[in-house]
C-alpha cells in the first residue's frame, strides 16, 4: 500500500498562507503551483479557493504522492501534477513552461532548495510567462540586505548548505532576477517566513 507523504510544516503554515492567498488571489482564475511537494497545500487550498483552477506541478518523482492527496479532495478545480523541473532541459526548450494563460503562480519553500541558477531561472520564467496583471506568491525564508531575519534561519541555511541545497536567497537578488515583476508586498508570516507578492504590471 502507498503511504501518502506528510509534511508537518504544511499543516502548521497552511491557514496563515491561505489567509494571504484569499486576499491576493480574489480575482485570479488560473494558478500554477511550482514544487507542490507532498500535495498537502494544494489539497487544502483548492477547495477553499474555488473561484480559480489550481494546477499542481513538481518533478515527476513527486507525482504519486501529490496524486494521493488529490484523490481525497472532491473538487473540480484541482488538477493532476504537471511535470515541471526548473533548470531541466526539455525537448521543447529549457524548462518549458507547462501551462498557458496563467494569471497566478504560487510556490512555497522551493527557492532555498533550488540552486541559485535555478532560483534565478524560476524568477525569469514566472516574469516571462505570467499574464499582465498576474501575481506570483512566493513563500519561505528570505534574507534582507544580506542579513538573516533570525538565528534559526542562519542555522537552517547552514543545514541547507550541508545538504547541497542553494540556500536562503536575499530579497534584493530576487528583485533583480524578477524584473519586470514588481515586489508589491512583503508579508511577515509565522516562524520567520515571508510571503513575497510580485506583480506583472
Ligand atoms: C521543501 S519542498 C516544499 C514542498 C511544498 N511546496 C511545501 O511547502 O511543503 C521543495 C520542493 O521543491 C521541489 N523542487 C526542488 N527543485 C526544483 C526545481 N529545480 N524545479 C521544480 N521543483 C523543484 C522539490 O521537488 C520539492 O517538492
Amino acid at each position: 500500500m502507498f503511504d501518502k507523504p506528510f509534511s508537518q510544516a504544511c499543516e502548521n503554515n497552511k491557514q496563515s498562507i491561505l489567509d494571504v492567498l484569499n486576499r491576493v488571489l480574489s480575482d485570479k482564475k488560473n494558478l500554477l503551483e511550482i514544487g507542490s511537494g507532498t500535495g498537502q497545500h494544494a489539497a487544502y487550498f483548492a477547495p477553499r479557493l474555488t473561484h480559480l483552477e489550481w494546477h499542481t506541478s513538481d518533478m515527476s518523482d513527486k507525482h504519486l504522492g501529490i496524486a494521493a492527496w488529490l484523490e481525497d479532495v472532491e473538487v473540480d478545480n484541482l488538477h493532476q501534477p504537471l511535470s515541471f523541473t526548473i533548470g531541466a532541459i526539455s525537448v521543447i526548450g529549457n524548462s518549458a513552461w507547462p501551462l498557458a494563460n496563467v494569471d497566478a503562480v504560487y510556490t512555497a519553500n522551493t527557492t532555498h532548495i533550488m540552486q541559485p541558477s535555478e532560483a534565478q531561472l524560476m524568477m525569469q520564467l514566472v516574469a516571462d510567462n505570467l499574464l499582465d496583471g498576474g501575481v506570483f506568491c512566493q513563500y519561505g525564508p528570505y534574507n534582507f540586505q544580506g542579513q538573516y531575519t533570525s538565528e534559526s534561519n542562519r542555522a537552517f541555511d547552514q543545514h541547507l548548505s550541508e545538504q547541497g541545497c542553494g540556500g536562503i536567497r536575499d530579497i534584493d537578488e530576487l528583485t533583480l532576477w524578477a524584473k519586470p515583476l514588481a515586489l508589491i508586498e512583503t508579508v511577515p508570516m509565522p516562524a520567520n517566513n515571508f510571503m513575497l507578492i510580485w506583480q506583472k504590471e
